[in-house]
């Protein structure tokens, strides 16, 4: 009777244990805000530097695959002025220089200063440097920091913000973010939201420039385009798609041989990072498809341990904001990030924080009936971080009750920061902007998900010896 009576209960207990394990959490914590009002055009923090012509709007991005190369990019108002940088390993000493090209572009009334954009490369690894733009009187000086040689052990702090535009919120989540000491930004999508003014009022792509400078222009952020960043009006004669966006932000794209700026791949110290396009075209057949195709080829776990993945539209989030929109990428990509083992998807879009377990729906198709996201091991953890604190406000409705799937979930303002330890372990954390503090809200560590399956955990051991096989055990609880 014994064993028959078990096998009856065994099912019932299992099912108990997963549901423990699955038990998300919606915070129920209320933040106190600011109005999502933008801050107004004479406010200091849109201040214009002083001079005649002085470079503004600096900003830079990784310029090829590797980390040897920066994009530094500015823009000048009154005349187009140098498109050279002049840099070196020294402060005021700056025996390099690179040249530059110019951009400038009309947006229905609106004409844009003079944009530069210079390839900056044959950098060193691990190092310092000092750059100098501008002419005369106005020029003006900046520095950057390289990452460290590609190895799979290489430590590396990403900080991560989306749709963050231009309120007092957003001044709040960019100063949390930067006394992080995050070393380089993953942009997730919708920078300034111009073109919620009349006409996309392009003045607000040039105080969003202002606004985030004092981080841009001194470490990369990686971009992600979003749906702000459209801007298609053909009722304004404006027929083409991405224009401001295309002008004013470069990506190196060509480095990873894709035939467009709006999606790419970096790999920086260990981390291998696929850039997509939520609004450009993603099915079989696509520029974009069969460029991630490939790159997922490409992808070395040796080298980068960490795969991760950034898009605008989340392909899971429990919010009713932007509900299942992600879908469409979800059918067309999910079964790659599970095959690849991509560690991270992070996506922006929906004004509110969320993260999900591991899970997939790859056995779904129209025919088989399997419709729903169960635990997959393989799959990535997906997280949105749509929290920035732009003009549109938080997404506070989320749908309930809270999804298996979902293991955290609030809307409030923030960031996340993604520490990359060594090849098998990552600190990862969201901290909503708490009015002046710096407070760790959602915290978790990540086994890595090529080096941490058994069997290579086996092979590194032999490498290291001081590795300690009980360590997972110990992060159980956090770790995932
Ligand atoms: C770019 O700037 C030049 C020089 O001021 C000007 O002649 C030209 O019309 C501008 N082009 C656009 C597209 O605004
Ligand atoms: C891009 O393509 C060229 C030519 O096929 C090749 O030499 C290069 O290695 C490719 N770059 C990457 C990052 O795969
Ligand atoms: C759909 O899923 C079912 C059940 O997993 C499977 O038998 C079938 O082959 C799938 N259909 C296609 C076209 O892949
Ligand atoms: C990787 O980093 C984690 C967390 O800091 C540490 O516990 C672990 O010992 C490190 N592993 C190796 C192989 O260095
Ligand atoms: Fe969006």
């Amino acid at each position: 009777m014994g064993s028959k009576w078990l096998l009856v209960i065994l099912p019932l207990i299992l099912t108990y244990i997963v549901e423990i394990a699955l038990g998300g959490k919606t915070s129920s914590f209320v933040r106190s805000q600011w109005p999502s009002t933008d801050i107004p055009l004479d406010n200091q923090a849109f201040v214009e530097p002083d001079g005649y012509n002085a470079p503004q709007q600096v900003h830079i991005t990784q310029g090829d695959y590797d980390g040897k190369a920066v994009i530094i990019s500015w823009v000048t108002t009154s005349e187009p002025g140098s498109s050279e940088v002049l840099y070196g390993t020294k402060e005021n000493e700056y025996n390099l220089k690179s040249q530059g090209e110019l951009k400038n572009y009309t947006f229905f009334n609106y004409k844009s200063g003079y944009i530069h954009h210079c390839l900056v490369s044959d950098l060193e690894y691990n190092t310092k440097y000092f750059y100098k733009i501008g002419d005369g009187d106005s020029a003006r000086e900046f520095w950057f920091q390289t990452p460290p040689e590609i190895d799979p052990d290489a430590p590396y702090k990403f900080g991560i913000i989306g749709d963050l535009g231009q309120t007092y919120n957003s001044l709040s989540t960019l100063q949390h973010y930067m006394q992080t000491g995050g070393q380089t930004v993953l942009f997730v999508g919708d920078l300034s939201y111009a073109d919620n003014y009349k006409h996309n009022d392009g003045i607000r792509w040039d105080t969003w420039g202002r606004l985030v400078e004092p981080s841009c222009a001194y470490q990369p952020w990686i971009w992600t385009s979003g749906n702000h960043e459209i801007e298609y009006r053909p009722d304004l004669g404006e027929m083409s798609t991405h224009k401001a966006f295309l002008h004013r932000y470069a990506t190196p794209h060509i480095a990873s041989n894709s035939s467009s700026t709006l999606w790419y791949a970096v790999r920086r110290a260990s981390a291998h990072i696929i850039v997509l396009s939520s609004y450009s075209p993603f099915v079989k057949y696509t520029p974009q498809w069969l460029w991630l195709r490939d790159e997922l080829k490409r992808v070395d776990r040796e080298k980068t341990p960490w795969l991760i993945v950034l898009m605008h539209a989340p392909i899971y989030n429990s919010n009713e904001a932007h509900y299942m929109e992600g879908e469409s990428m979800r059918a067309v990509f999910e079964s790659w990030f599970v095959q690849y083992k991509v560690d991270i998807v992070f996506s922006g879009h929906v004004h509110a924080y969320e993260r999900s377990y591991r899970i997939s729906n790859i056995n779904y198709n129209i025919t088989s009936g399997n419709q729903y996201p169960v635990p997959d091991k393989s799959a990535p953890v997906y997280i949105t971080v749509g929290d920035g604190g732009n003009q549109e406000g938080l997404a506070s409705m989320f749908c309930d009750p809270q999804p298996d799937y979902s293991a955290f979930r609030e809307a409030s303002y923030g960031h996340s920061t993604l520490e990359l330890k060594n090849r098998t372990h990552a600190l990862y954390q969201w901290n909503r902007n708490d009015d002046g503090k710096h407070v760790p809200t959602d915290f978790v560590v990540f086994r890595n998900q090529y080096w941490g399956s058994s069997t290579r955990r086996r092979r590194l051991k032999k490498y290291h010896h001081r590795w300690n096989p009980n360590m997972f055990a110990s992060f159980e609880d956090i770790l995932i």
